[in-house]
């Protein structure tokens, strides 16, 4: 059996605001740079055309690794429940947050809260502090281990921070899950590597995650932030862990890094290990915004260095 799990990132639902009151603190900054610059970037057109493509694809399972709104206002958070609940039923969507769905402190229920269903361990389950990460999610043959690197930050910061007790306690969801039973899925939206480039908007805590990841291994480790696809990899104890990015699932050709892409993995289990086959769908603007397939790459995770 073939599961397919679609990943998406830093979907910047385009906005509007309703009440200036409520930039008389660090959103003016971020206000400034989507009035400006990134409203001509992340277009409401490409989002639905990434969900019309998705739907023909119809994943098993559909992931979002953060950067779902802009500056944390409570408009964009019900905004983008709405967003949400039409993409996916909270069943077949898992989330995490990223750096400006954290942008400055905003009371978990008119937040974080409205989108913990997507964040849940079980049904019913309550997730409204973000410290309460990481969530582990059952599904198929996957396990979705959800990690919050989201947290707010002083202006020109983004970086990113696990914690402490966050490690701790995936260094213990990491001790109980089998990789003969689950194929273990990361999610975080900042990328678990340094940049010299991107040091204001790095990770915190880079070591004490690869320390875990070292010891125990996952299969996959996906992220978002960097709005570029990328592929890197950690040492893990049977071999690599690959770590892949993907571009903004909202981003326009115009003057942007990368243009909009999401990723299908469809992960099969073997007698010697996990087949991961990975689609890359990228926009095409022309004639009118759709995706197409712009790669393929397999990945193949032994269970052991020796079979
Ligand atoms: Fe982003
Ligand atoms: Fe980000």
């Amino acid at each position: 059996m073939t599961f397919r799990l679609a990943h998406l990132s830093d979907v910047h639902l385009p906005f509007q605001l309703t009440n200036p009151w409520l930039l008389l603190n660090k959103r003016l900054i971020g206000f400034l740079s989507w009035r400006f610059k990134r409203r001509h970037i992340h277009l409401s057109q490409v989002l639905d055309a990434l969900a019309i493509d998705l739907k023909s694809i119809k994943p098993d399972h559909t992931v979002i690794t953060g950067d779902i709104v802009n500056i944390s206002l409570p408009t964009e958070y019900r905004q983008a429940a709405l967003w949400l609940k039409e993409l996916s039923d909270t069943e077949h969507l898992s989330i995490v947050p990223g750096n400006h769905d954290a942008y400055v402190n905003v009371r978990p229920d008119r937040g974080l809260g409205l989108w913990q269903p997507y964040m849940n361990n079980e049904p019913g389950d309550t997730l409204v502090n973000i410290m309460d990460f990481p969530y582990v999610r059952y599904r198929g043959p996957i396990a979705i281990i959800g990690l919050s690197t989201a947290c707010p930050v002083p202006l020109f910061s983004a970086a990113g921070y696990l914690g402490d007790k966050q490690i701790q306690k995936l260094d213990h969801i990491l001790t109980t899950l089998n990789k003969r039973d689950h194929c273990r899925i990361i999610l975080m939206h900042h990328p678990p590597f340094a940049s010299d480039r991107h040091r204001r908007k790095q990770l915190r805590d880079i070591n004490p995650f690869t320390n875990v990841i070292s010891k125990h291994g996952v299969e996959l480790i996906l992220h978002g932030h960097l709005h570029i696809p990328s592929l890197r990899s950690i040492e893990g104890p049977d071999g690599v862990v690959a770590v892949i990015g993907v571009s903004s699932a909202s981003a326009s050709h115009h003057n942007h890094k990368s243009p909009s892409r999401y990723h299908v993995y469809s992960i099969a289990k073997q007698p010697s290990g996990w087949l991961i086959t990975t689609e890359i769908r990228e926009l095409d603007h022309t004639p009118s915004f759709h995706y197409k397939k712009a790669g393929l790459f397999d990945l193949t995770i032994p269970f052991s260095r020796d079979t």
